[in-house]
């Protein structure tokens, strides 16, 4: 199987870091002007699963690291509660530094960014990707409906899962919105159980070669003792 589009999992590991240390370094919106760090994100380069979120809040600005405050804990639960480790996904955001105040992020903050999620996509080439909020549906499925009518989904282009899921930050503050998210995260369980069996039906079987198959077999190959 190919992992990150034909490229060694060791080669692509070191294009994460490097592409980690342009995000720390860029200059390309006027968040660069008041972020404490950049959040370039966190997970290993042969993550099947990521999950992609708004923008750094007040604690990965301080950190540098995505989803450690109350929103962050909550998503560590709910991946805990379909049996994923978060340290076993690459975390991310559509953009990589804080907005003042948290605000949303502006239209020409998420197309200056959008180079450095798109590349991480790249190199991971996840088989699933979790879209946590608005956002981050707006900036990978273009087009789809609101997300109160799209979460929970599994959206399929070409051979990558997208789930649509409500922001757990928002799920934080509203106990029906929290409800509707621990039901999606039982559908992803779903998405990913029939992905697996999928993979599993596909995977060539390895068929026990006869002895006197693989003998006959020889003698093509120069001459071993006839039967
Ligand atoms: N909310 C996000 O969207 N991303 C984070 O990293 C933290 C909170």
């Amino acid at each position: 199987m190919s992992l990150a589009g034909h490229v060694l999992p060791g080669v692509a590991a070191a294009r994460l870091v490097d592409l980690g240390a342009r995000i720390s370094g860029c200059t390309a919106c006027r968040l660069s002007e008041t972020r404490t760090h950049a959040v370039p994100g966190d997970g290993p380069v042969t993550a099947r699963i990521m999950a992609v979120g708004e923008a750094p809040g007040e604690k990965e600005d301080l950190t540098g690291r995505p989803f450690v405050g109350a929103a962050g804990r909550l998503l560590t639960r709910l991946l805990q509660g379909i049996g994923l480790d978060r340290h076993d996904i690459f975390i991310s955001n559509v953009l990589k530094c804080r907005p003042p105040q948290n605000r949303d992020p502006l239209p020409d903050e998420v197309a200056a960014c959008a180079h450095h999620l798109d590349a991480q996509v790249a190199l991971i080439q996840p088989d699933a990707i979790l879209l946590l909020g608005r956002h981050a549906v707006a900036r990978l499925l273009p087009g789809s409906p609101p997300i109160s009518r799209c979460h929970g989904e599994r959206i399929i282009e070409r051979t990558r899962v997208y789930v649509p899921l409500y922001h757990p930050a928002a799920a934080l503050y509203n106990g029906g919105m929290l409800a509707t998210l621990e039901a999606d995260m039982q559908r992803v369980k779903g998405y990913l159980d029939e992905a697996a069996a999928r993979a599993r039906a596909a995977a060539p079987v390895a068929v026990p070669v006869p002895e006197v198959a693989a003998r006959t077999q020889l003698d093509l190959f120069g001459g071993a003792t006839p039967l």
